[in-house]
């Protein structure tokens, strides 16, 4: 919590976060818990800014995603355990690559590859540009795309990822993946938990009062960008 009131600005306890017990966290402490083909498929994938081929076996570091930015050469990239200390980086949060992640997309703007650089270094693109809604082998969830390159006229709200009803443009993966490091359960509208699911303080309840991602159901009640999720299935 600390210093700062926007919740996008807050430092976590990465002890809380990380922890094996959670439902969900990025395997920096142990492998993960989504053992899916379909995220198998998703790590192997490629990306242009792809540096790393992980496993859902796998335990990843700190500086992977907290890097040296001078590394992040797909063309020649460092191993797994090389020297990757962060020092500096002309990232925000001595990232290694660029992650926009609180300044939602004002209407119009395309999507574009950079602003998830980050994530593209171990999960692939594919399934985030694929606007069809069909089922993927490298997704379970098949609307990534359409989420993330097709809604550009959605919604009139603001552009804060941290103001409830903001939102007119092509989502960012940040309002969906509220917290990347990890989660216990009755993380933001997923009382499980599961998945790294965990919604934005822009996207608000609908009519019914509900915000909930089921992914037993697989399904979503919300509202975001102006939309009524009531439900909506997947
Ligand atoms: C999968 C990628 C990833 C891994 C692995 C990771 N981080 Fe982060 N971390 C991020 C992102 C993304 C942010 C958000 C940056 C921002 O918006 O300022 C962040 C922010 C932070 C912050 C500042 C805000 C906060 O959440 O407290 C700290 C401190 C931090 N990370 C520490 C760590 C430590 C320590 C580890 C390893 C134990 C770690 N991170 C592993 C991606 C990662
Ligand atoms: C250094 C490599 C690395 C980076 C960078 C990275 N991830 Fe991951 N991510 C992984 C691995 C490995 C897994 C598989 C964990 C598992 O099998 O449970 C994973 C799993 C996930 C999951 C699924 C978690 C679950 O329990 O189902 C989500 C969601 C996710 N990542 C989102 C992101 C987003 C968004 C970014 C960028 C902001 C990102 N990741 C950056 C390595 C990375
Ligand atoms: C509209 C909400 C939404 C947005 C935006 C979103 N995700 Fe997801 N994501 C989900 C849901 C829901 C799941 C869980 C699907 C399941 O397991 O049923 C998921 C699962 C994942 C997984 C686990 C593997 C898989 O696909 O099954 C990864 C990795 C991931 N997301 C990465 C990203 C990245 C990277 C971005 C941005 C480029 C992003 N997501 C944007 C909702 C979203």
């Amino acid at each position: 919590m600390l210093s700062y009131s926007q919740p996008s600005y807050q430092k976590q306890d990465k002890g809380v976060e990380l922890n094996p017990a959670n439902p969900s966290y990025h395997p920096v402490q142990a492998p993960g818990k989504n053992t899916t083909a379909k995220m198998a498929a998703n790590l192997a994938g490629s990306s242009p800014y792809k540096l790393w081929n992980f496993t859902t076996d796998s335990v990843i570091r700190c500086v992977h995603c907290h890097g040296d930015y001078r590394l992040a050469t797909p063309a020649a990239p460092p191993a797994g355990n090389a020297r990757l200390a962060p020092h500096t980086s002309r990232y925000r949060g001595l990232l290694m690559n660029n992650l926009r992640d609180r300044v939602l997309k004002p209407k119009d703007e395309p999507y574009a590859a950079a602003d998830f650089a980050l994530c593209y270094q171990c999960h692939a693109e594919a399934p985030y540009v694929d606007k069809s809604g069909d089922p993927r082998s490298d997704t379970n969830f098949p609307f990534h795309g359409m989420h993330v390159v097709d809604i550009k006229n959605m919604g009139s709200g603001g552009t804060s990822i941290d103001t409830p009803g903001d939102g007119q443009g092509n989502a960012l993966c940040s309002e969906c993946h509220y917290r990347l490091h990890g989660q216990g359960p009755n993380a933001r509208g997923n009382p499980s938990g599961d998945r790294l699911v965990n919604f934005a303080p822009n996207v608000t309840a609908n009519s019914n009062g509900d915000l909930e991602w089921d992914g037993a159901q697989r399904s979503c009640s919300l509202t975001c960008h102006g939309v009524e999720h009531n439900p909506k299935q997947y």
